[in-house]
C-alpha cells in the first residue's frame, strides 16, 4: 500500500479524491475538536465549508437538535452555540446533537475530500488507532494536511508523518512518496515534544495570544481518544463496526 500527504488541499481539486481512501488532519484544532465531540456523545458532527451554509442548515434539519459551531480567527463566531475549544464540547453541551462545524481550514478540507470512497478523520489524539486501521484495509492512503489558509503548516505534516510511522511499524511493506517521506523526516526531527512544537508553530502561537493556551495541551495528546471518525453523506460519525462507550477527556 501506498501513503501520500498532500500540503495543502489548495494543492489538488475535489476530483481528486474519487474513489481514493483519505484521512484528514487539522491538528489546531479542528479534527482534535471532532474527536472530542464524538467521544463524548455528539450524534454527529456536519462539516460545512461556509458560515452561509451552516446557517442554512441549522435551520431545517436533523430534527432540530443541531448545535452551530466554529471559529474565525480562532474566535467562536457571532450567534453560534461552540466555538472551536474542546473544552466546550461536553457531554452535558453535545451529547445527542448535530454538532454543526464551520472553521477556517479543516471543515472546508474535510468537504474538498468527499468524493473518497472513504474519508477519515484524525489527529495526535487517535494516531495508532487510525494507524492500525488504514493497515488493516490494505488500500493506498491519501492524508490531507488541512494547513492554513491554503499554505503549508507544520503541525499538520508532522502529525501526518507520525501517522505514516505508526502505518510502518504495523506493516513494514508500506510504499512512500516523496512527500510522504519528507513528513517522516519532519516527525523525526520534531515529533518528540509535540507540545512545544505546536507551542512554536504559527497557529500555535496565534492560539496563545488569542487565550487557548491550554488547547494546545489536548491537541498534542498521543491516543487518549482511540476512535475513528468516518465521513460518509455528509456526516461524521463513529465508525460502525466500533464498540463506543463515551467519556470526557
Ligand atoms: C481551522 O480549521 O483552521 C482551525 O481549527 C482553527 C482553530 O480553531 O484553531
Amino acid at each position: 500500500m501506498k501513503v501520500n500527504i498532500i500540503f495543502s488541499p489548495n494543492n489538488v481539486d475535489d476530483l481528486y479524491f474519487t474513489v481514493k481512501t483519505t484521512v484528514v488532519i487539522d491538528v489546531l484544532r479542528a479534527t482534535s475538536v471532532i474527536l472530542k465531540a464524538l467521544n463524548v456523545g455528539a450524534k454527529e458532527v456536519i462539516p460545512v465549508g461556509s458560515i452561509d451554509f451552516a446557517m442554512k442548515i441549522s435551520v431545517n434539519s436533523h430534527g432540530g437538535q443541531t448545535l452551530l459551531c466554529g471559529e474565525r480567527n480562532t474566535k467562536i463566531i457571532y450567534g453560534f452555540d461552540l466555538g472551536n475549544s474542546h473544552k466546550e464540547y461536553t457531554e452535558e453541551n453535545v451529547k445527542g446533537k448535530s454538532v454543526i462545524l464551520f472553521t477556517t481550514n479543516g471543515s472546508k478540507a474535510i468537504v474538498k475530500a468527499k468524493y473518497s470512497d472513504k474519508v477519515f478523520i484524525a489527529s495526535f489524539n487517535n494516531l495508532s488507532k487510525m494507524a492500525e486501521h488504514l493497515v488493516s484495509l490494505n488500500k493506498d492512503v491519501e492524508i490531507i494536511a488541512s494547513g492554513s489558509s491554503g499554505i503549508f503548516c507544520m503541525e499538520d505534516t508532522i502529525c501526518a508523518g507520525a501517522l505514516v510511522k505508526k502505518m510502518i511499524e504495523n506493516n513494514s511493506d508500506i510504499e512512500l512518496t516523496d512527500a510522504s517521506n519528507a513528513s517522516l523526516i519532519l516527525n523525526d526531527k520534531f515529533g518528540s515534544d509535540i507540545a512545544e512544537m505546536m507551542s512554536n508553530c504559527e497557529h500555535g502561537i496565534l492560539l496563545k495570544e488569542n487565550g487557548f493556551e491550554s488547547d494546545i495541551e489536548f491537541c498534542s495528546t498521543v491516543d487518549n481518544i482511540p476512535i475513528i471518525p468516518n465521513f460518509t453523506g455528509g456526516e461524521i460519525k463513529l465508525l460502525a463496526e466500533e464498540n463506543h462507550s463515551s467519556k470526557e477527556n
